[in-house]
This record gives C-alpha cells, structure tokens and sequence, in this order.
C-alpha cells in the first residue's frame, strides 16, 4: 500500500478507516469533487492512494469553510481535521473509505487548477488524442494510473525473477549502428563525423550476443527499442524488451528458464501459469490455425479439403490443385443464416489478406444450402465437406484454393473475423510456444530470400548443407511466445562460428564484403572464443495490455504516440532551428 507520509501530510486518504476514528489528520492531494449542501460542503479529497470525503461544516471552523467555497475540481489542497464514523445512512459502499469522513478544521490551498478539459474519474468517452495531449491529468485518472502500477509491479517481479536466476542487467547503447531486425532504423545525424548517422537499436541483439562472447553468460535489460515501421494497436515506434541471453544451453534450457519466469510473472494477473507450456511446430500452428501466433482457446480450426475435391470439376479447385496448391477450409458455426450481403464482404476480407476468391457454402437452420458454386459439388463431395468441416445446420462454410500457405493465412485471418462477428467466447489466458520455424522465407518483393527470426539465428546443423541449394527446407532454433493470439516474445539459439554466419549473411543476399562492412564486428568477435548462446525478448508492452486486459499498447504506456507517430503533448516530432541542421550537417528544402 501506498503509505507517504512527510512533514505536509500525516496519512494518506485511501488508506483511513474506522479504526483511524477519532484521530487527527492532516491530508494533501487535488480536489476530486467538490458539493455545496448549503450548510455543509463536502470536497472529496484524491492522492494517489485513493479518495476520503471531507466535510466542511461552518460549526467546526469558519474558515476552512470558506477556503472550501472557493475551491474547485484539481486544486491542490491541504487539509486538516478529525476522522469520524459517518452518519447512519450516508455511509458508501462503493468507496473503499466509504465508512469514515474527516470534519474539516483547517485547509490550505496549495495551488489551483485551470478546468481539466475531461472528467479525471473512470470511463469516460473522451477522443484518445485529447488524452494524450492532457496526459499529466489522464494520469490521475484511476484506470491509467492502474495500468502504469501493474506495468511497473510485472517489472519488478521480472527483475527479481531473472536476478533469482542468475541474470545480470547490463545496459547497452542508445546510439549505435542499424541492426537488422526487419523494420527500418531512426536514425541520428552526427555532428562530429559530417555525413554520418548512428541508428536507434531496434533491440539489443548484437550486443547482447557480444556479452555472451564476453563471459558474461546469463544477461537481461530492460531494454527501449526503436523501430519505424507502420504503427498498430500493438505496435508503437519505441517500446520495451524484456531482454535476455544466455550461454552454454540448449532450447529446452531457454524455454524452461523463460517458464519458470513466466509463472513468477502471471501472478501479478492472479494466474496460475501451468508449465511446461505447450509447444506447437510453426507448421502445426499455421495448418490448424492459418497463423504463427495461433489464439487457441477457441476451435474453428483449418480443415484441409484437399482430398474431397480432388476430382473438383469447379475450375478454381482443380486449378489451385493443379498447380501444387491445396483447398482448406474452416467452419464457421452459428453464421448459417448470415445475409448474402454479409457473406459477400467476408470476400473482401479475404482478398485483402490475399486471397484470389473466397468459396463459401451456408447451411441454413432450415436445412437448405445456399452456396454460388454447390452446382459444380457432386454428392460424394457434399458429403466429404460434410464430414471433414463436421457440419451442421446452421453452419456457414469458407474455402480457399491457394497456395498452401496463402490458403492458411487467408483462412487464419478469416477464423479470428468470425469469431469477432459470431462473439465466440475468449477468456483467460492462452500461453504458448511457437517452436521450430523455417530458416528463411522469400520476399518475393525484393526477390531474395530473407531470415524468418533474424539471421543470426542457429540452423538447424542436420539442413546446413542445404543452406544454398535448397533455403527454404532449413529449419532453425527458434520459438515465438505466444499469449491470446500476441506474439509477446521470439527469441532463438545463435550461429557461434564465423564462417556459418558469414554463409548465413550470403544466403540473405549480402556480398562477403558487404557482411563485413555491416557485421565484421560480429563475425571478429564470434572468431575470438564465442560459447554456444541462445536468449529471447518479450514484449513488455504488450505482455502488460493482455494483463491489464486493455486493448492497445498506448494504453499501458506512459506516454505513448498516435498512429502517426507524434506526440499530441510535446508536439514531437517537430523542426528544429537552421542552426542544428547546420551544426549536424543536413539541409532540408
Ligand atoms: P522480435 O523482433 O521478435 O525479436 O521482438 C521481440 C518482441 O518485442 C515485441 N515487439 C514490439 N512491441 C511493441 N511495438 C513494436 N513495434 C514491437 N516490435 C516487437 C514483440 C516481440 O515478440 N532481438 C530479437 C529477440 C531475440 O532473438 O532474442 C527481437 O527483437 O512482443
Ligand atoms: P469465378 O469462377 O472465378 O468467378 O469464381 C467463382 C467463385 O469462386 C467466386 O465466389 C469466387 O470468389 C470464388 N473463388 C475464386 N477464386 C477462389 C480461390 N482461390 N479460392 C476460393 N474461392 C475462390
């Protein structure tokens, strides 16, 4: 409990209660609410720990009665008086100090307020930038400053976790060169060396791997990294790791550490995390879910309904099926009856997760099928589709003939969009590991092949003779930490040998001397004795809104951007004077 008492105040407001009847008190915070009854005016008085009600009553001084005539909502008060028993009737239930009052005998106003421009209580519909552009006062608000005391209690008990394991936090630099983790870097003109730029970390990995290089064995930091890439419910430009490596270990070694740290960490949400987690082979989870980071506390699971159509005289079906593709498909239990309109935009909904068409087959309640393409469908295949998808009356069926792995992404983000639409039931908590994910993948964009995790991310050594003929069968050391459908976390065991790090950098389409221009400080370090090492990060951000039960990370951020990346309070990111262009070497136009 929040207890500071100094020489101003003697106790804190949501901590009295009856047994504090009859003592003195002399209290400081912000006025909450303020009610003339005429003869008697009552302020609700707010510091951190809570509210009390104070009463005025001119009987028990003149003056302070006064001072509570003029006083008004976030003035900052002082206040002294005696705790007492409220009248039978007026005691409030709903406030924790709801049984006692302080009768009020001396005030002192410390500041006054300008009127806050929202309502500083509870669930209010406020526009999320007027927020952000009052902060300060949105902080006060109980909920806010709820979520910033689970974020800083989750810290805690990581720290005392790690540190109970063995992990020292060391921190690492703010300014430094571009680490590839796949967004692009900010970056920081220098005025020192005209025409350069160091780069904001997008996560500590090399130097983290550089102290295992060191000795350091077991490292964490809580960790500020920055990316500029395009900014969603759970994605802000800087935002915090949990950051850790290890050496000398095994994945189980990593996973079972980060386990037993998790099971610490849930018990600030009253969780009562079961370990081993369960793990799920990024193949697994993409064909029975469509996503690397799967939701499982419901089913509406991929059905692969390949082998029902096999024969499909539907050109779409024997089309995708001719060309190495597959058919899968979900059910959708309880949207039978849905609109043809209805239907029609889950069409868009899949195009725009890249989808060519979406097939769809409605079973109504009244036993009839409604689907454009059921004439192409012969009865052995109705009754295959039946079997497989398990349907029902009732039921609305989504098809996708694609490329096994457009099909499963379509489909996967088509199942999260009906268990929106249909209200399926979400709750608790979902805690799982994505292991074994492919090396590489292709960007077929910039037509070259590009890591999955990062490339300094351990092959599997049984597919590394592979690594140039064949990339896309490599398999790595690599797990993601998964949580209601979140990525919270990704980490992976580490190339320790120069020479497949440099191959490793070659595949992803660097030239030897490129690799050692961008990493030849890895590749020397990783010459100099570096141990076998492995580590992970978690999301802190968004480990604390799953916690908090909120739904975006600005939420549970102190002082978070908008979409756009700017600061309503401070206006950044804003210009800056000719001068500092100068000073740094740059011209803008
Ligand atoms: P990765 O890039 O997967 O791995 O990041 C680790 C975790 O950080 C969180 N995260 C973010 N949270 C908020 N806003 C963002 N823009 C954002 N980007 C990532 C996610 C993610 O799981 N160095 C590696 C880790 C390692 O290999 O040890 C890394 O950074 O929860
Ligand atoms: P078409 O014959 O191309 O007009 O398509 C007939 C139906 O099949 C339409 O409802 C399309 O949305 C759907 N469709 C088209 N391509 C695909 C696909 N790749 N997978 C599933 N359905 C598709």
């Amino acid at each position: 409990m929040f207890d500071a008492r100094h020489s101003i105040r003697s106790h804190v407001a949501g901590a009295l209660s009856s047994t504090d009847v009859g003592s003195t008190v002399t209290l400081a915070g912000w006025v909450a609410k303020r009610r003339d009854h005429g003869g008697l005016i009552f302020v609700d008085l707010r510091d951190r720990s809570g509210i009390i009600q104070c009463t005025f009553d001119p009987d028990a001084s003149g003056e302070a009665f006064i001072t509570a005539e003029r006083v008004r909502p976030e003035w900052v008060v002082t206040l002294t008086g005696t705790v007492r028993r409220r009248p039978e009737g007026t005691e409030n239930p709903n406030m924790a100090t709801g049984e006692v009052e302080v009768i009020i005998t001396e005030a002192t106003v410390l500041n006054t307020s300008e009127t806050p421009p929202f309502e500083i209580e509870p669930g209010i519909d406020t526009d999320e930038v007027t927020r952000m552009r009052y902060r300060y006062l949105d902080i006060r608000r109980p909920e806010v400053f709820a979520a910033l005391a689970l974020r800083d209690r989750v810290v805690q008990r990581f720290r005392r976790s790690l540190e109970g394991h063995g992990f020292m936090e060391v921190e690492t630099p703010i300014l430094g060169k571009s680490t590839p983790e796949g967004a692009r870097d900010f970056i920081v003109p220098s005025r020192m060396s005209a025409g350069k730029f160091y780069a904001l970390p997008q996560s500590p990995q090399l130097f983290k791997q550089l102290f295992m290089v060191a000795g350091i064995e077991r490292y964490y930091q809580i960790a500020r990294c920055f990316r500029d890439e395009d900014l969603r419910a759970d994605r802000q430009p800087e935002f915090t790791q949990v950051d850790i490596e290890m050496s000398f270990v095994t994945e189980d070694d990593v996973l079972s550490m980060m386990e037993d740290v998790m099971h610490e960490v849930m018990k600030e949400a009253s969780v009562d995390l079961q370990v081993p987690l369960r793990r799920i082979p990024y193949a697994e989870a993409m064909s029975r879910y469509g996503s690397d980071r799967p939701d499982t506390r419901f089913g509406m699971e991929l059905a692969d309904l390949s082998g029902v159509f096999a024969a499909s005289e539907f050109k779409v079906f024997a089309g995708a099926l001719g060309g190495g593709g597959v058919i899968k498909g979900i059910n959708a239990k309880g949207a039978g009856d849905w609109s043809r309109g209805r239907i029609d935009a889950l069409n868009q909904v899949a195009l725009d997760a890249g989808a060519k068409g979406l097939a769809w087959a409605a079973f109504t309640s009244e036993g009839e099928v409604r689907s454009p393409i059921a004439k192409f469908f012969t009865e052995a295949e109705m009754a295959g589709l039946r079997e497989a998808l398990q349907v029902e009356a009732g039921d609305l069926v989504l098809m996708i003939a694609d490329a096994r792995d457009v099909a499963e992404e379509v489909l996967g983000v088509l199942r999260l969009k009906m268990a929106d639409e249909l209200g399926v039931e979400r709750t608790g908590f979902d805690v799982l590991w994505v292991v074994d994910f492919p090396m590489f993948k292709y960007d077929a964009e910039e037509e070259r092949y590009a890591a999955n995790h990062h490339p300094f991310t351990m092959p599997r050594e049984e597919h590394v003779d592979r690594l140039e003929s064949e990339p896309l069968s490599v398999g790595s050391y690599s797990y993601d930490l998964i949580m209601n459908g979140y990525e919270i976390g990704g980490g992976t065991l580490r190339i320790h040998n120069a020479d497949l790090q440099l191959r490793v950098l070659e595949r992803i389409g660097l030239s030897a001397e490129e690799a050692r221009s961008q990493f030849g400080f890895l590749l020397e370090a990783l010459s100099f004795g570096a141990p076998p090492h492995g580590g992970i990060a978690l999301g802190l951000d968004r480990l604390v809104m799953l916690l908090a039960g909120a739904h975006s990370i600005r939420d549970v951020i102190a002082f978070p951007k908008t979409s756009s990346g700017a600061d309503p309070l401070t206006g950044a990111p804003d210009v800056v004077s000719q001068r500092q262009l100068r000073e740094v070497h740059l011209k803008t136009d």
